[in-house]
């Protein structure tokens, strides 16, 4: 069996989407960015702020490493600006089937737009922000994508069975 990836923007639901995934396809799940927070033993915003985003991004790719040798029929949720890294891209295809959650950015604003975990998306216009980076992001997610997803209007039921059939 291989592992179930779920790629796609902050707030498209991959988290969610993993958790259920879990309880249906009785695989446990791992969410990439809470790795890395137990491994620094620190929040993903403190290790923006003390670290800089490029320490960061060197982390979720050694986290795929290591989860290259240990793993093989799971759900795997990873961050937002993780497939941005060909590298990872790479690392993802050998990883597992993976999954693109696609949302618009309306969807996105509306889910993330009380929330403050998530440091680039702060300042002054979220919206803009989320609507710059989801256009430069799409390209990779659907690069590094073996089945997409499309997540607006729908509950998370719809959204469980539409991969459900596509899992292999
Ligand atoms: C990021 C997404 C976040 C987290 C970090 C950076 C991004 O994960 O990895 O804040 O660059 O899109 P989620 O997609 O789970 O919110």
């Amino acid at each position: 069996m291989r592992n179930v990836i779920l790629i796609g923007f902050m707030g498209s639901g991959k988290t969610t989407v993993g958790l259920r995934l879990s309880y249906r396809l009785r695989r446990t799940v791992i969410d990439t960015d809470k790795e890395i927070e137990r491994e620094e033993k620190r929040e993903i915003s403190d290790i923006f702020a003390a670290e800089g985003e490029a320490y960061f991004r060197d982390k979720e790719t050694e986290c795929l490493q290591r989860l290259i040798k240990s793993t093989g029929s799971q759900i795997i949720s990873v961050g937002g600006g993780l497939p941005m890294r060909e590298e990872n891209r790479k690392l993802l295809r050998r990883l597992g089937q993976v999954f693109y959650l696609r949302a618009t950015a309306e969807t996105i604003y509306e889910r993330v737009k009380n929330d403050t975990t998530r440091p680039l998306l702060r300042g002054e216009n979220p919206m803009m922000k989320i609507k710059t980076l989801l256009q430069e992001r799409d390209p990779y997610y659907r690069a590094a994508a073996d089945v997409i997803i499309d997540v607006d209007g729908k509950g998370f039921e719809q959204i469980l069975n539409e991969i459900e059939v596509c899992v292999e």
